[in-house]
């Protein structure tokens, strides 16, 4: 297994390319097997997951054509396999994104139910909710879920009682194929929602309202070829910016938006990072020393949880104390153990996290658990005094492309070894 090896002390600054986004990524790339015709993506970016999803979707019989710079084209007309088997689905989680898309496009499908993960146990049931409410029926025989809707699913009104991300791309993705109109209530609003429906809107579907907390569906008569460029990464963008913040450098990440990273950039900037845009995306850059910031992961738009664990990388080093509450993921705080052996100040209880801040972190040997619990190590390691040695790199080559490059651009002294 690789490791990464980076020593610290040098500041973070330069100029960063962000690369399409992986969670907007993996719905689009799931909802091509709906699309007959051919999909053209662009901006899809180079991370293990693509590749696994790709892995999948040869599996049930698309036809992938990879291009250079984040360019593939694929055709679903000869998809015929309806079953993603627990070998996949525990390799990714996403994988039970096919779901919805089989179940429209063939009428039937068999998935594994994904397991707990590190952080946390992350059912199904709002996914499995949004299909039987369209007309499927859901049988389940030990961890295999079958899906039936041989007649076809019917639009519905659809009401979650708490958003979720991937059950509203379910949603929507088994409403696109529906007959009729769907109603989508309580909707998540994060962008990749919003990028699923211009997908599918393109793909033939009418989704209109992606973004707010109500989404409505016209199925798609038929289906027609589509090109598609994937929205960037916003996670990846924040994670960069905090890179800066933390080592005092300056960056420029190109393709950030701010209308992405309201309540990231506003608890950055509290924390003394000053953002403001450029032609070509964010300009983040450290304005005097680190102060401490309380956050509460939240859905969108409030602060993300997939910024939880770069951000507290950030506090151990800040003026002060600050209180980190994770509210989406029960677990998610595996980095803390791993931030405490470079002389981190963390206590935690439960769901919330006291953090205060010392002068300085060591270099040690840590473990990444999950992707960004990894990328709050790299930050770490990037400030910390000595050597800083991250085991269990693929977590992070799982969400962020081309990280050692990207890092060493921008300045920082990391080297990966490979085995
Ligand atoms: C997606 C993202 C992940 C991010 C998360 C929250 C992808 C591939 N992954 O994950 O990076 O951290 O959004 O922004 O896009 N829940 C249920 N029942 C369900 C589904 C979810 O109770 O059927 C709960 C979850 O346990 C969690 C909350 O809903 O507490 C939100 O999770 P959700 O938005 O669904 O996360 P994912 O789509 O899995």
């Amino acid at each position: 297994m690789d490791r990464l090896i980076i020593r610290g002390g040098r500041p973070f600054s330069g100029s960063v390319q962000v690369a399409g986004a992986k969670n907007a990524a993996l719905p689009v790339l799931a909802a091509s097997l709906l699309v007959g015709g051919r999909v053209s993506l662009s901006n899809v970016p180079a991370v293990t997951d693509v590749g696994s999803m790709l892995d999948l979707l040869r599996m049930l019989g698309a036809d992938v054509t990879e291009a250079e710079n984040g360019r593939l084209s694929l055709s679903s007309a000869a998809v015929a396999g309806s079953e993603a088997t627990y070998d996949i689905v525990r390799r990714m989680r996403a994988s039970f994104l096919v779901l919805a898309p089989l179940v429209g496009r063939l009428g039937r499908a068999r998935i594994s139910r994904p397991g707990g993960c590190t952080i946390g146990t992350r059912p199904v049931d709002l996914h499995l909710q949004a299909l039987k409410t369209l007309g499927a029926d859901i049988s389940q025989d030990g961890g295999v879920i079958e899906v039936a809707a041989p007649g076809g699913l019917s639009g519905a009104r659809v009401v979650f009682p708490t958003p979720s991300v991937g059950a509203t791309h379910t949603a929507m993705m088994a409403a696109a194929a529906a007959r009729g109109e769907t109603e989508i209530v309580n909707a998540a609003r994060e962008p990749e929602v919003a990028d699923l429906a211009a997908f599918l809107t393109a793909a033939g579907a009418t989704v209109e309202g992606a973004g707010t907390h109500r989404i409505l569906v016209q199925g798609a008569q038929s289906w027609r070829p589509v090109a598609h460029t994937i929205l960037p990464d916003r996670i990846e963008a924040a994670s960069y910016m905090i890179a800066a913040g933390m080592t005092g450098g300056r960056v420029e990440v190109m393709g950030g938006r701010l209308e992405h990273l309201g309540a990231a950039c506003q608890a950055l900037e509290e924390a003394g990072i000053r953002i403001f845009p450029s032609d070509r995306g964010l300009i983040a850059e450290r304005d005097g020393p680190l102060r401490s910031v309380d956050v509460t992961t939240e859905a969108f738009p409030g602060f993300p949880t997939d910024l939880q664990a770069q951000f507290m990388a950030m506090m151990c080093l800040a003026d002060g104390v600050s209180v980190i509450r994770e509210r989406i993921f029960e677990a998610r705080f595996m980095h803390v153990p791993e931030l405490q052996r470079m002389g981190a100040d963390i206590r935690q209880s439960g769901s919330m996290a006291t953090v205060r801040g010392v002068k300085a972190l060591h270099g040690a040997q840590v473990m990444a658990t999950d992707l960004r619990a990894s990328m709050s190590l790299v930050l770490a390691g990037l400030v910390a005094e000595g050597e800083t040695i991250v085991h269990r790199v693929y977590h992070l080559d799982r969400g962020y492309e081309d990280i050692d490059g990207k890092l060493t651009r921008c300045g920082a002294s990391i080297e990966r070894v490979r085995g």
